[in-house]
């Protein structure tokens, strides 16, 4: 091929050239081993000393001046892509930073707070007892016989070695009374577990607040004042509350209380004027006295435990207990 076509060629495409690897692989065309040039150079020694001068040097001038080019090339394209570089790794420091968005607490930890809150104010300590409970505490020292269903393999979740989850926060009683003398007051909040089909009021594991006043002549009369009060402050409007006989074991006599709200407050669930149970309680069973060896003829005080998320429920008009513990967060952010 003639040297003049090669440049001419050679021209063309260096100036499409876009990249560094499209360069690299147009210097293998031309400089290569078998690149156009390179055969020129190659086919010298088959010509005749004149031409061999002539057309040598021609091909050694063009081979010069095409690496000139190649290099100026380089350098302009190894230009473009560090400008590229630099477009792509540029920090818009006038951009807004990224918002790191602050947690906050759940409804039932918000209602826990404003329960001790309210019963703090009322001179009741808070304690705590155990989640794993022996069946000593859960049943036992609470007066429930052997044969009461609530320890029937279906309502309790039993662990190894006579252990189980506790099925509610009275054991704490018996815990408390054998390790303090009367007279107190405290409460008792925290999570207990049943096991048992959930539905909208039912959950398998939900809290409970445990009350225990004991005294020289602590008597219902309190019970039904401390109670109504705590309604008062904690819906934030007058309560009409009942008391209903019911029956516990470890209380003698028993009471389910059940509470009326303003049609304004009332829960989504709840019809107009209904009443709603959130309590059980009653006067401490002599037995229970007994098991925490503490004499039954010189102490007598109430004690209860009420349902939180029965309470949160009213408050804040949720209508299945079940959205407490799914964790959706289209939920939790309401409040
Ligand atoms: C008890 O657990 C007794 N320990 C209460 C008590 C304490 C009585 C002290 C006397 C003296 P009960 O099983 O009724 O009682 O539960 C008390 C409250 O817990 C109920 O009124 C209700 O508000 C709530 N509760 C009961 N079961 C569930 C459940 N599966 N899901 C959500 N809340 C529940």
């Amino acid at each position: 091929m003639e040297l003049s076509q090669i440049e001419k060629d050679f021209l063309k495409e260096i100036e499409k050239v876009e990249s560094l690897e499209e360069l690299q692989t147009l210097k293998v065309k031309y400089l290569g081993r078998k690149g156009a040039l390179t055969q020129i150079l190659r086919s010298l020694k088959e010509l005749s000393l004149e031409e061999r001068r002539k057309i040598g040097k021609e091909a050694n001038l063009l081979k010069e001046k095409m690496e000139k080019l190649f290099l100026e090339k380089e350098k302009i394209l190894k230009e473009i892509e560090e400008r590229k570089k630099l477009e792509r790794e540029k920090v818009d420091l006038t951009c807004p930073g990224k918002k790191i968005s602050l947690g906050h607490l759940h409804p039932l930890s918000l209602v826990l707070r404003e329960i001790k809150e309210i019963f703090r104010r009322m001179g009741f300590e808070v304690v705590e007892g155990p989640e794993i409970e022996t069946c000593f505490y859960n049943f036992d020292a609470l007066n429930v016989p052997e044969d009461h269903p609530a320890r029937d393999l279906w309502s309790t979740l039993w662990l190894e070695k006579n252990y189980l989850l506790r099925t509610h926060t009275s054991p704490v009683q018996v815990r408390y009374l054998e390790k303090h003398q009367p007279p107190f007051r405290i409460i008792a909040p925290g999570r207990v577990f049943r096991h048992e089909r959930t539905d909208a009021h039912h959950e398998i594991q939900f809290y409970q607040v445990e009350g225990l006043m004991v005294g020289k002549d602590v008597s219902l009369a309190n019970f039904k004042a401390v109670i109504l009060h705590f309604f008062k402050e904690f819906f934030k409007e007058k309560v009409e509350i009942r008391l209903r006989p019911s029956y516990f074991p470890f209380t003698e006599p028993s009471v389910e209380v059940d509470i009326r709200l303003s049609a304004k407050r009332k829960a989504q669930s709840a019809k107009e004027g209904e009443w709603l149970e959130v309590m059980g309680a009653g006067m401490v069973h002599p037995k229970v006295f007994e098991a925490a060896r503490l004499n039954p003829l010189r102490w007598q005080g109430f004690a209860f435990g009420v349902g939180v998320d029965r309470l949160a429920m009213i408050k804040y008009k949720i209508p299945d207990i079940r959205l407490f513990y799914q964790g959706d967060l289209r939920f939790i952010r309401q409040f």
